[in-house]
């Protein structure tokens, strides 16, 4: 009898433990490292949205750990990238780092992370080297590699018969990675690219390279620009009447989030992305939909990506029971084996404003 009474109270006890402890769980700290202001600033915004939602739908908490934010504007400066995200680290000891726009800027973070054993998502970046040789079981990425829209386009750009190239874009990992994908894929199709042009990330000053291009009379144009800069390239381009001579594709960067303000300039433009806005499935239109309600505006692929990378950290943080020090449980453990590979082709192609299903044959 007394065993037994024994037992109950034992087990009262342990259950008051529990739900002790679940009442005490340390609030989760997300240091969001994004661009506030600058030419990608909008950008920024959109994946902190996006981020946001995710975490409001679950009631506030990931893997039952309210959510405190932490905010860093890295104003896409990789010079001041190191001394940002340690300000993050260190000063507010985060529990995951989410952030960056700029390639340049994410580089820095995912040493950062890495010398610190701190979990990372990148919910834009494309440098292909974090998820390449710095690939690690701290560093996640909930977007592309800056080569895989290129490389997409290159092929389509030379399945639609296109022979001579130019390719415009920044000077930076971002616009060297993506249009050296669509260079790799367009020489592979027959077509060859007869100059590179480039400019200082986030110089605007576009008109000696169209007037260049104008005198080059190529069959297409391949272009990586994305937030403020697609902005005024895609104006300037047709401003300097090459729209109607020569075509303009892109990677989807060129549009996204920036179509209103191009407005018809920006008409007959092909893009492709690993994201489409015309998307046919219950999840994207429930996302859509929802993003709209809270944030009167429609999403970008910046929402989405932010929106993916707080999916991916609940799914990470729940198979290691909440535990953020549990890093070998969140992710695919061949990852620490040199398993980091290019992700696959991306399919999606966009016309001007509307959907094609995939690469035009
Ligand atoms: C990058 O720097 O990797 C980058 C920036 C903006 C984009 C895409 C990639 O839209």
């Amino acid at each position: 009898m007394r065993g037994a009474i024994a037992l109950a109270a034992a087990v009262l006890g342990a259950g008051l433990a529990v739900s002790g402890a679940q009442a005490q769980a340390p609030k989760l700290k997300v240091g969001l490292m994004l661009p506030y202001s600058g030419t990608y600033a909008a950008l920024g915004t959109a994946i902190e949205n996006g981020f946001r939602l995710y975490v409001t739908e679950q009631g506030g908490r990931i893997s039952g750990r309210e959510v405190e934010y932490f905010k860093v504007d890295d104003e896409s400066d990789p010079a001041k990238a190191t001394d940002n995200v340690n300000k993050l680290v260190k000063r507010d000891n985060v529990d995951v780092l989410v952030g960056t726009v700029h390639s340049g800027v994410a580089m820095a973070m995912a040493k950062v992370a890495k010398d610190n054993d701190t979990l990372l998502i990148i919910p834009n970046a494309g440098a292909v080297a974090v998820t390449g040789p710095m690939c690690g079981q701290t560093i996640f990425r909930s977007s592309f590699s800056n080569w895989q829209p290129g490389y997409a386009m290159g092929e389509v750009a030379a399945k639609r018969g296109h022979r001579k190239a130019v390719t415009i874009t920044w000077k930076y990992a971002a616009g060297d990675e993506s249009a050296g994908g669509f260079k790799e894929a367009f020489e592979k199709g027959g077509g060859q690219v007869v100059k590179e042009l480039s400019l200082p990330f986030p110089n605007v000053e576009f008109q000696p390279l169209l007037t260049e291009i104008a005198s080059i009379k190529p069959d297409v144009v391949y272009t990586f620009f994305a937030g403020g800069g697609a902005v005024k390239f895609v104006k300037d381009y047709a401003a300097a009447g090459l729209k109607k001579s020569i075509p303009l594709y892109g990677a989807g960067f060129i549009t996204d989030g920036t179509l209103e303000a191009q407005g018809a300039d920006a008409d007959g433009l092909l893009t492709t992305l690993h994201y489409g806005d015309g998307l046919d499935n219950a999840k994207d239109k429930a996302f859509r939909a929802s993003y709209e309600r809270a944030y009167k505006m429609a999403p970008d692929v910046y929402a989405v990506q932010g929106y993916d990378a707080a999916q991916m950290l609940a799914i990470g943080l729940d198979a290691a029971k909440g535990d953020v020090g549990r890093k070998a449980d969140m992710g695919d453990r061949r990852r620490d084996q040199g398993a980091c590979r290019p992700g696959p082709r991306l399919p999606h192609v966009r016309h001007g404003h509307s959907d094609l299903p995939g690469p035009v044959p």
